[in-house]
């Protein structure tokens, strides 16, 4: 059963894009398409600029525009978002506000949906901004879809790593200069093809 599985991503130094392509790959890998939607930017460019970021967007400036109307058109869902206070960006949040027609019309409802985020800190609030959308995915009538154990990439100690049993995830680094580790890479990869295997299920 073919499947089309949106991943929509907000970064702004480019980890969660890192995450969002890994995500396509695990979507590929389970013989499903994968659409990257770039949700906007709501910040001036002035802002931008004086938080460094204007070099690093413009790795995914190219990337599709995430729209509304377009929103309830997958078999199966990621997001990707880094952390702002242990919540979701406003950004993200802004487009999510805006999707109460395909919830009107059950866009979302029983499709899987999984989530994936980052911190500069290692204990910067990653569970909780994972959690915190939650309510958005019941409200939509989604099934959300974490990483099991199963995924290989929960339970090593010997090196610093994202992902939980909540969702994978990276961690930035203090200023922002660390990238996404193998393990963390490894996680997007495995959350993505478990939501495209799982649409494939329902769809069936
Ligand atoms: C306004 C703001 C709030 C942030 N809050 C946190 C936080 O609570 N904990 C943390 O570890 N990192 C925090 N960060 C760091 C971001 O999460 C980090 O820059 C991001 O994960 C990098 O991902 P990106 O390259 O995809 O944007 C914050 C950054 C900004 C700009």
């Amino acid at each position: 059963m073919s499947v089309k599985i949106a991943v929509y991503f907000y970064s702004m130094y480019g980890h969660n894009y890192k995450m969002a392509k890994a995500a396509a790959e695990g979507i590929k890998e389970a013989g499903g398409e994968a659409e990257l939607l770039r949700v906007p930017e709501t910040l001036a460019p002035e802002v931008l600029k004086a938080m460094g970021a204007e070099e690093a967007q413009k790795a995914f400036a190219g990337e599709k525009p995430a729209k509304h109307d377009e929103f309830g058109n997958y078999d199966g869902y990621l997001f990707s978002f880094p952390t702002r206070f242990g919540v979701v960006p406003a950004q993200f949040k802004a487009f999510l506000d805006a999707t109460g027609q395909t919830w009107a019309n059950g866009g979302l409802t029983n499709k899987p949906l999984g989530i994936m985020t980052s911190s500069a800190m290692q204990h910067g609030g990653q569970e909780a901004t994972i959690l915190g959308l939650i309510p958005f995915v019941l409200h939509h009538g989604a099934l959300y879809v974490g990483l099991p154990l199963s995924s290989g990439v929960l339970g090593g100690t010997d090196e610093v790593s994202g992902n939980s049993f909540y969702g994978a995830s990276t961690i930035a680094g203090p200023d922002g200069s660390r990238q996404p580790s193998a393990n963390e890479l490894a996680g997007a990869k495995a959350q993505g093809k478990r939501v495209a295997e799982l649409a494939a299920k329902l769809k069936a």
